[in-house]
């Protein structure tokens, strides 16, 4: 069957980081790429990132070794519990375990995975007979995530005016250590029950780390709130959501929490949400059963005790007076995070 586009333009920009990491990028081009980069954040909160140098082959591997550990029967994905305590998350949650809104239920199950180094988290991995190579593919591709979240710290720090010496700084507290992997997997599920209200794939909220990596596959339902003007309560009032279409071979960046501290909110975060698929072609039967849908967000943080504090270039004109407290991100997740679990 044909599928029939809801939108045929994107709304969200397309930044093409050839521009970057070609062996050819000049300084023009380099800064240009970074402008985008950051023009694009502040106005739309997502992006998608073109030519990031991940290489397809890699992309469709993770996705297929995702299907294979769900794939695995319950018992089995359950040798390798998320443990009960927040705020770390690692190994696998269920379906309905983890809830980021209070009332609605969350239809979909997890596979978290951190870095070894990180003694505080350590990974939680499955015994290696029950998905053999998922350990060494998973610990491979996180860091190969990770070399390409410095890459984007690069950008981001020439777009926001950072000096030399405080890009090496801010680069250096994202060690890698604290970022995340997440596995996710949303079964099939009859359209019905998420048009009635109770059910969802993934409530409205804001990541709340620097930034989101995101690959996903071409299932859809994805939306991230339209940006608009006006105050906050008016905002919430008109809020509506736009699809973040799936794109091949595009890397889909959004802002976190942390992000809007540093840049004095220039760079907000978006609140985001996974609903229905947007296609007709995406769901079955009587039952309008929607495909299922993978997708694999890599949260990228900085170290626990990093201060995080307003960047002087972002205090300008009007946004001269920093509006946030500076903080520690330990302490700032440990109260974002509540409630998650
Ligand atoms: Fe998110």
């Amino acid at each position: 069957m044909t599928a029939t586009e809801p939108n045929t333009k994107s709304p969200f920009p397309v930044i093409d980081f050839d521009g970057w990491l070609s062996s050819s990028s000049t300084a023009t081009s380099r800064s240009k790429c970074a402008a985008d980069l950051v023009r694009g954040c502040h106005e739309s909160g997502f992006v998608y990132i073109i030519n990031h140098g991940i290489p397809d082959n890699l992309l469709k591997e993770v996705f297929e070794l995702s299907k294979n550990l769900f794939d695995l029967s319950h018992e089995e994905k359950m040798l390798a519990p998320h443990p009960p305590d927040p705020p770390w998350h690692r190994g696998y949650s269920s379906v309905g375990l983890e809830k980021v809104s209070s009332t609605l239920k969350e239809y979909k199950e997890s596979y978290e995975v951190g870095s070894e180094h990180n003694l505080d988290a350590p990974p939680i991995w499955l015994p290696e007979a029950v998905l053999p190579g998922f350990r060494t593919f998973s610990t491979s591709f996180y860091w190969t995530m990770n070399a390409f979240s410095q890459q984007v710290l690069g950008v981001l720090a020439m777009g926001l005016g950072l000096s030399q010496q405080q890009t090496d700084e801010w680069k250096k507290a994202h060690t890698g250590n604290n970022n995340q992997l997440r596995l996710l997997h949303y079964p099939p599920l009859a359209a019905w029950e998420m048009e009635g209200g109770e059910m969802t794939r993934m409530p409205a909220h804001t990541d709340f780390g620097s930034f989101t990596l995101l690959l996903q596959d071409d299932c859809g339902g994805l939306q991230a709130e339209e940006r608009a003007s006006g105050t906050l309560e008016e905002r919430r009032l008109s809020r509506q959501y736009i699809d973040v279409k799936p794109m091949d071979g595009a890397i889909v960046m959004n802002v976190g929490s942390l992000l809007t501290r540093w840049s004095n909110e220039y760079l907000e975060a978006p609140r985001h949400r996974v609903t229905l698929p947007p296609l007709s072609d995406r769901y079955e039967g009587e039952q309008r059963m929607t495909r299922e849908r993978y997708s694999i967000p890599y949260f990228v943080s900085p170290d626990l005790d990093t201060m995080v504090e307003t960047f002087p270039s972002c205090l300008e004109g009007e946004n001269a007076q920093p509006k946030f407290e500076k903080i520690r991100w330990r302490d700032y997740m440990r109260m974002r995070a509540q409630g998650s679990y």
